[in-house]
């Protein structure tokens, strides 16, 4: 078969007895890990064959005490969510975005990387292994978990010998604790996410891992989440931790330009497009920090964080106001087309979604 994975016997006997949903409380699903049955793993040696895979019950791995990711951060994650819609079918929202962008992360950190059709048959294998762990329609998502890691031992500074393609899922709502009121940045001035011929255009772990202390210390002081500076010039925005910005003046939405320091998000992307679709101007370009001051909405986007509004942002100690507590007039519009069509309730025209 053209499948790229093989289910072990104890997935086979145990998948027929599963209920239809999982036993939790759908109601008040945040973003933390909930375990789910099975996950996928995949593995190959550097030739850059990868086996065919297998579904496996979700639990810890092995890994070598030397193994490059643990030792040298030889590692890449994706994110993409499945949805379960009234009829029952699940939908995900452009797999092979995910597949794509794993694959040029992978270029950057000398990994070998499945291909796109292993990684979106990998995906909906997991998805349907997991299917009672998706949200019913309208509570939320799976959230789907890529990861690729140089899992054989190295010592000396090299690409390991061996990687592993996994899987795993979570059910998830949503991702800031302020649920979709608006979230509160500080803009970052010293500590930077990354540097022009760095990492910061790949979606590698240790990108996450730079930006705890700054995360850390916003949320002490009561703020969601940081807001990061170009590191040159100290003047341009480039995104969120977890999400890329999206900034709103006279009906024109600006956002930075991909320039290899910025994680090219697929929720940009496709927000980009709903908005030209809906006869917005969109501008990606160089947005300096200071046009914060009189903008009209601000908003971040993200697979995790869907379109999340802003409602204030410091910088330098000024507070900037957006909104009234809710939604601006534009980033909910884009919300609202975006999550429509991933949970397939207006019609997909550039067909982003794909139906299991
Ligand atoms: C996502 O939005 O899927 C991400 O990968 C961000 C992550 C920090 C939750």
């Amino acid at each position: 078969s053209a499948s790229p994975f093989r289910r072990s016997a104890v997935v086979s006997e145990t998948f027929s007895e599963k209920s239809e949903l999982a036993d939790i409380d759908w109601d008040n699903l945040g973003f933390g890990l909930l375990p789910t049955d099975y996950m996928y793993v995949a593995k190959c040696l550097r030739d850059g064959v990868f086996s065919k895979g297998e579904l496996q019950r979700f639990g810890n791995i092995e890994l070598s005490p030397s193994a490059g990711v643990l030792n040298y951060g030889q590692g890449l994650f994706e994110g993409l969510k499945a949805y379960r819609k009234q009829d029952g079918n699940i939908l995900l929202f452009r797999p092979e975005e995910n597949a794509m962008r794993m694959r040029m992360g992978a270029e950057r950190m000398c990994m070998p990387s499945p291909s796109v059709e292993h990684f979106v048959e990998a995906v909906k294998a997991i998805v349907l292994a997991n299917k009672r762990w998706i949200p019913p329609a309208g509570k939320g998502s799976l959230y789907i978990r890529p990861l690729l890691m140089g899992s054989g031992a190295v010592l000396g500074l090299a690409p390991a010998p061996e990687y592993t393609f996994l899987i795993y899922v979570s059910p998830v709502g949503n991702y800031f604790k302020e649920g979709i009121a608006p979230i509160n940045l500080i803009v970052e001035r010293e500590l930077h996410r990354a540097t022009p011929g760095g990492t910061g255009g790949v979606k590698t772990i240790g990108n996450y891992a730079a930006v705890l202390k700054a995360q850390s210390a916003a949320k002490a002081k009561g703020y969601s989440d940081v807001l990061y500076l170009d590191c040159v010039h100290k003047r341009y925005l480039e995104e969120v931790s977890s999400c890329n910005i999206f900034v709103v003046k006279d009906n024109v939405i600006s956002t930075p330009a991909i320039k290899g320091t910025i994680l090219p998000g697929i929720t940009r992307k496709s927000i980009i497009d709903v908005a030209r679709s809906q006869g917005f101007q969109v501008e990606e370009r160089l947005v300096d920090v200071e046009e914060l001051l009189n903008a009209d909405e601000v908003f971040c986007t993200g697979t995790a964080v869907v379109v999340s509004p802003v409602g204030s942002i410091t910088y330098l100690g000024k507070r900037v106001s957006y909104g009234e507590g809710g939604f601006g007039a534009v980033s909910e519009q884009l919300y609202s087309v975006l999550t429509q069509l991933q949970m397939g309730l207006i019609e997909d025209k550039l067909n982003w979604t794909l139906e299991l």
